[in-house]
């Protein structure tokens, strides 16, 4: 039974108030399994040339040190909440931190990454499509030619349909979601007095629009193999190429 929480719990529309929030129970409750991190970084290792690698959005760091094991050194983690960043201080001492919005213009030189990841959803807290549509452009400008930019996001259906419309349902244990308008989804937390933040749904026809600057576009059922089907799936992978 989920708790009730009278008024639906703090409405966080900025993603850095939420996850200044979310930090304290952030590795406990939310972060994906080791397991996950080594799939991910053994699929980058296999499609990916190495070297210099950012993470956008990094949280708790799970990826930096595996990353740079795996090749993709110096694994850079950018994120905008300082206490993430601490998280990803202790799980990688030694990683470039940058504490930044991502969309407000990345801190780099053109051409400076092989590759640049963004994985556990972290990209869907831009709400604004203008915002994102230049942090795309953007990644494309650090990006080395050859380089991917990988980003995960949940699969458009992975979110339960909306009906009656607007009404909670459940997402992922321990969240909720209701569609509001615009093309956005609302996530709600069991815990933390419900806090409820607003999230963007990648749905696949405009993925041609947001990735048009790039060479090559590839959609993955997740980092496991397999095919991709536009109307079913949990987590979707994008791999455009510069
Ligand atoms: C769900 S966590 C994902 C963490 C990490 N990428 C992973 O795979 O475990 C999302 C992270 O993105 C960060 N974030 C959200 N919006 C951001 C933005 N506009 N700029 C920079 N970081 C952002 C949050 O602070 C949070 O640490």
């Amino acid at each position: 039974m989920r708790p009730d929480h009278p008024g639906g719990g703090n409405l966080l529309k900025d993603a850095a108030a939420f996850y200044a929030a979310v930090a304290p129970v952030y590795d406990r409750d939310y972060a994906l399994e080791p397991a996950v991190t080594r799939l991910q970084t053994a699929w980058l290792a296999r499609r990916c040339s190495p070297g210099p690698v950012l993470d956008l959005g990094c949280g708790s760091g799970r990826m930096l040190a595996p990353l740079a094991r795996a090749g993709f050194a110096p694994a850079v983690g950018l994120d905008c909440v300082p206490d993430m960043l601490a998280l990803s201080r202790q799980a990688c001492p030694l990683a470039p931190l940058v504490q930044a919005r991502a969309e407000a213009g990345l801190p780099f030189r053109a051409a400076s990454f092989a590759l640049v990841v963004s994985l556990h959803a972290a990209l869907i807290h831009l709400t604004d499509v203008r915002a994102l549509l230049d942090l795309l452009a953007d990644c494309r400008r650090v990006l080395r030619p050859g380089g991917w930019l990988v980003v995960e996001v949940p699969h458009p259906r992975s979110y339960p349909p909306d009906s009656p419309p607007g009404r909670w349902r459940d997402f992922s244990p321990g969240i909720s979601c209701r569609r509001v308008d615009n093309g956005l989804e609302e996530l709600r937390l069991d815990e933390l007095g419900g806090i409820r933040t607003r999230v963007r749904l990648w749905e696949i026809p405009l993925l041609h629009d947001w990735f048009h600057d790039y060479r090559r576009v590839e959609l993955h059922p997740g980092f496991s193999g397999g095919r991709f089907d536009p109307d079913k799936g949990l987590v979707m992978v994008i791999a455009a190429r510069r």
